[in-house]
């Protein structure tokens, strides 16, 4: 009998980036895989599992409107608990820092059953921020047994912190995988209105905005940035799609009202995103995923932060981070759309996170650790 691999994935960005890992798994005759969401998010997660093609085995079903963390990591633990006694699987793989993937790693760590972590070592080295995402990842590490890091930065994140170069492995990060794999289909857009945009050739300032530090005021404030962008630029089109989160739209939205160059969306579909991401001339954002998307299509990115565990892309020039407040992000955005030279010294296509060859890598460490096969060729940036 092949050893059982658990992928374990609950929101947007983990199944992005999970999705290849599930391919290779699927692809390699090592392993059985078995699929399971929490349904941390739905829409947005069924979104994603829909475009790769991907039947989760098993789903908790865990969300709710206005969820706690408490409530995510107790209905997690507990669901898990009854699928590890009856599934028994060889390793878990989770990814990242959601809350997801932390109580995926203490249900498994609790049964005995090996943790592999994808993106493993980021740190922004502050607990508080982002909330509760730094303890999330920090507390997965202090429970693996085998950490996929991205890059060399992370690697060393964690050697820093006494963990066993051994059971570390770089590997880039799947969403470069996932990335690659998607955006050359240049797939067409379901609303309309994001067609006649990319046939008109306008300019595009792509947002997303959703982290939970970010909520409220500072949120407020990034809806009446946007609108002052938006009559201060008539030739601008500014695209954002909303997250689901109701939190995240109350505080953005209302601000967007009635202005015509802004085109507010419902969640795009990856393929629809990546899309919308390479015809963008400027992406303003606070999400961890876009950061290590736009740079490799060569696109500046502001980042509505203070931090970020990203340094890779700000190091390369690509990456810019602006923080929250209304007057910096309008003068950071007028920035970029008047001065060509701060422009082209921004929109360098670079590849910091990934070859699109993580997954792949992934299964051949997960090989090893469980003594079925060798490790291939790590990422080298
Ligand atoms: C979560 C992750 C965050 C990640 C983000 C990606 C944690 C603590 N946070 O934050 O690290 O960056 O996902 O987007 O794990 N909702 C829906 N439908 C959906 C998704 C969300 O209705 O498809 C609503 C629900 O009301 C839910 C709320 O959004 O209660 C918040 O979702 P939650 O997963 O708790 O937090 P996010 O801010 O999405
Ligand atoms: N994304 C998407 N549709 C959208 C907005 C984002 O598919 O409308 C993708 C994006 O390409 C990236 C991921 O979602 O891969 C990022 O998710 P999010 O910003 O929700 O979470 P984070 O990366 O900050 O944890």
């Amino acid at each position: 009998m092949r050893p059982v691999i658990m992928p374990i994935y609950g929101t947007r960005p983990e199944a992005i980036k999970m999705a290849p890992i599930v391919k290779a798994l699927e692809a390699s005759d090592l392993f059985d895989s078995k699929v399971v969401v929490t349904g941390q998010h739905r829409e947005m997660l069924d979104q994603v599992n829909e475009i790769f093609e991907i039947e989760p085995d098993m789903d908790l079903n865990i969300m709710r409107p206005n969820q706690s963390l408490n409530g995510v990591m107790t209905r997690t633990i507990d669901g898990l608990d009854a699928i590890f006694r009856e599934e028994k699987p060889a390793a878990v793989i989770v990814q990242g820092d959601t809350t997801t993937s932390t109580a995926g790693a203490i249900a498994a760590f609790y049964h005995g059953i090996p943790v592999v972590h994808a993106e493993a070592g980021l740190r922004s080295f502050n607990i508080l921020s982002p909330f509760p995402e730094e303890a999330n990842r920090k507390m997965t590490s202090q429970i693996t047994s085998l950490h996929l890091a991205p890059t060399s930065v992370s690697k060393q994140n964690l050697l820093t912190e006494n963990t066993n170069g051994d059971d570390i492995v770089v590997t880039g990060n799947t969403v470069i995988d996932a990335l690659l794999t998607t955006v050359d289909k240049q797939l067409p857009f379901s609303d309309p209105q994001l067609e006649e945009l990319a046939a008109s050739g306008r300019r595009v300032l792509l947002v997303t905005t959703h982290r939970r530090e970010n909520q409220g005021g500072a949120m407020e404030g990034v809806g009446r940035a946007l609108a002052r962008i938006a009559k201060a630029e008539p030739d601008v089109t500014i695209v954002l799609p909303a997250h689901k989160n109701p939190v995240v739209r109350e505080a953005v939205l209302p601000a967007l009202e009635g202005l015509e160059n802004i085109i507010v969306t419902e969640p795009l579909a990856y393929g629809e995103f990546t899309r919308m991401l390479s015809i963008s001339n400027i992406v303003l954002t606070d999400s961890g995923g876009v950061q290590e998307e736009a740079p490799s299509l060569g696109k500046p990115v502001l980042v509505m932060r203070e931090n970020t565990e990203r340094p890779e892309a700000v190091s390369a020039g690509t990456v810019v981070l602006i923080g929250t407040d209304e007057e910096r992000i309008y003068n950071e955005v007028a920035a970029l759309l008047h001065d060509e030279e701060h422009y082209a010294a921004m929109a360098n296509a670079v590849n910091p996170y990934g070859d699109g060859r993580a997954a792949e890598r992934t299964v051949a460490a997960i090989a090893q650790l469980l003594g079925v096969g060798e490790r291939i060729d790590e990422f080298d940036q």
